[in-house]
């Protein structure tokens, strides 16, 4: 039989220019549809999810999913699928989801209540000094934030998913990790993704011995797809972890490697960094949009709270109205995303260390006040916007992967080792990349990061602190039942790509497949210009650039991994097509 008609209950459109979709809904209300349950059709989408009724998982890596999905089938929550999936992707794509970096967790129970955020992004070591990325004269040496021993923060993902484990789990570190282990050890099938993207970094993974013999053959080859891959030293570190807990990472023989590794570069981490390294329990971002509750990733990110503050700014413009990607919406879209973005450059940092107006940045009435600003039909010059006045301080290469399970737990995670490798730089007798994540700190204030995000003084170098980031894992709710689950990569674009999704849904009414397709454009307030993508209309950017925008085509733009679930609990899941191996799955 076909796909049954079952659809999301959330589909609002365009007025009248669905008609036929609706008559189609209407006939299945009166045929198949169960009794109060709103319907849409995926029939006669150009796009379709893959659809589950039990539990539903969306990776970057179609292994990762086959084997987070095994557990929701054995029985395991949304936790034990994303730890289990967490670490397999740490074997099947080491260019970015990894066990030397960091990340962030968002978890909503399936009772309703407020999701939690764990916090396990990297930390700067004890040594580490605000100017230790400046020469003599204050000039910023880039090189050594991105591709020195200099570069890496303590990571966090081993301590971070141990502690989801540990607060929602049902099942141990060590059968989370069986999938990993066994997909080290034993191998995996390499995707064309995976050598394309070895040979585009063997520059940066050349220098180093210890790379060149985890991630390529013997003669210096990169492995071809088709070919096994079998990586025997990250087994041990895995095995290490399994048998010995966290400890098997933050003291032993790993912490052992890694501080050794440092000493014998000139970087910075120590057994004592690792030893002393804790994930944080947070309370994400809130924020409402049309009716939605909005819960995203709270600093040491700053996603989260751009997120809210974009939409809060977009929602007093008629968007559906305007119709997906008009001229009229990119530019909406575009003022808002630079006035957010000049706010970050400001006030976002580590709230362990700084303060961050979040009670300002996130209210309706700063909105209200940045939106009265937006010319309906002129683009204001980046040079002519300055970070704004929020109240209310209060006192003192990425990946994304979402479950739900059967309970209705749900799980976003977005994790990296920054850049896609990393800083390149292999733990040698450990077999993962160390992240460059130190790049995220304002290296000096008011000069770019490798994103081209300026930062301030509330994101300068400490001992312990953690660098700013843009990962925005988000779980939607709506009256107290998760609605969306959603997260991408993408560095600077993390923020955006999320926010269109979200609205996409919201606003276009779109099944999430086709709103994870959708193009996507971003503005980060400098450089002043909007970058788009494919397949936004020549005529749209020709309305755009009168009205003053700069505006350039980009490559694709984040790979958002999301779960919608419908009223009844159907589950919709969206891999993003950006990124060859994603795959959701559901049963
Ligand atoms: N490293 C990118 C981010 O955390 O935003």
């Amino acid at each position: 039989m076909d796909e049954p008609q079952l659809g999301c209950a959330v589909k609002p459109r365009p007025e009248g220019r669905f008609i036929h979709h609706w008559l189609i809904i209407i006939i299945a209300l009166l045929t198949t549809a169960p009794a109060g349950f709103a319907q849409a059709i995926l029939e006669g989408e150009r796009f379709h999810p893959s659809i589950g009724h039990h539990g539903m998982v969306a990776t970057s890596h179609n292994v990762a999913t086959e084997v987070a999905l095994k557990v929701l089938q054995d029985g395991g929550n949304a936790v034990d699928a994303a730890v289990t999936a967490g670490f397999a992707l740490a074997v099947t794509q080491p260019r970015s989801g990894n066990i030397g970096g960091g990340g962030f967790m968002l978890i909503a129970k399936g009772d309703g209540s407020a999701p939690e955020a764990i916090d396990y992004r990297e930390t700067a070591p004890a040594a580490a000094t605000e100017t230790m990325f400046q020469d003599e004269s204050g000039q910023v040496n880039a090189e050594l934030s991105r591709f020195s021993h200099l570069a890496a923060g303590v990571p966090g993902t081993v301590a971070g998913l141990a502690l989801a484990l540990e607060r929602h789990g049902t099942i141990s570190l060590k059968d989370a990790l069986g999938p990993a282990i066994k997909l080290a050890r034993d191998g995996f099938v390499v995707p064309r993704r995976f050598t394309e993207g070895l040979e585009q970094a063997r520059p940066r993974l050349e220098p180093w011995p210890a790379s060149m013999k985890a991630f390529y053959k013997r003669n210096g080859n990169a492995y071809q797809p088709g070919d096994i891959f079998r990586q025997p030293d990250l087994t041990k570190t895995l095995q290490r972890i399994a048998r010995e807990g966290v400890a098997g990472f933050y003291e032993g023989k790993t912490a052992r490697l890694i501080a050794a590794e440092m000493k014998n570069h000139g970087g910075l981490i120590t057994e004592d960094d690792l030893k002393a390294y804790q994930p944080v329990v947070r309370q994400p971002v809130h924020g409402t949009y049309r009716g939605y509750d909005i819960y995203s990733m709270s600093p040491p990110s700053s996603g989260g709270t751009h997120i809210v503050q974009i939409l809060n700014i977009l929602e007093g413009f008629p968007i559906r109205e305007s119709g997906h990607n008009s001229a009229d919406n990119i530019h909406w879209m575009a003022e808002a995303m630079k006035l957010a973005y000049a706010d970050r450059s400001q006030y976002l940092g580590d709230t362990d260390f700084v303060q961050v107006p979040l009670t300002g940045l996130t209210s309706k009435d700063y909105a209200e006040s940045l939106r009265s600003g937006i010319s309906k039909d002129q683009a204001r010059p980046a040079s002519d916007i300055r970070p704004g006045a929020p109240e209310d301080f209060e006192s003192p290469e990425t990946t994304h992967f979402s479950v739900v399970d059967q309970w209705g737990n749900a799980v976003s995670n977005t994790y990296t080792i920054n850049f896609s490798y990393g800083s390149g730089i292999t733990v040698t007798g450990a077999g993962f990349l160390l992240n460059n994540e130190m790049d995220d700190f304002s290296a000096k204030p008011g000069v770019p990061n490798a994103y081209g995000l300026i930062g301030g003084e509330a994101n300068k170098v400490e001992a312990g602190k953690r660098m700013l980031s843009s990962m925005s894992p988000t779980i939607v709710q709506k009256d107290g039942k998760t609605f969306l689950v959603t997260g991408s990569p993408g560095g600077s674009r993390i923020i955006t790509t999320t926010l269109q999704v979200i609205m996409n849904v919201i606003d276009h009414g779109m099944n999430i497949q086709t709103a994870v397709n959708a193009p996507r454009i971003h503005h980060q307030w400098l450089p002043d210009v909007i970058r788009i993508e494919q397949g936004i209309s020549p005529d749209t950017v020709r309305l755009l650039e009168s009205r003053g925008h700069s505006v350039s085509e980009s490559s694709a733009m984040g790979a958002i991994q999301s779960i919608m679930v419908d009223e009844d609990g159907t589950l919709y899941g969206a891999g993003d097509p950006r990124r060859s191996t994603s795959s959701a799955r559901g049963y």
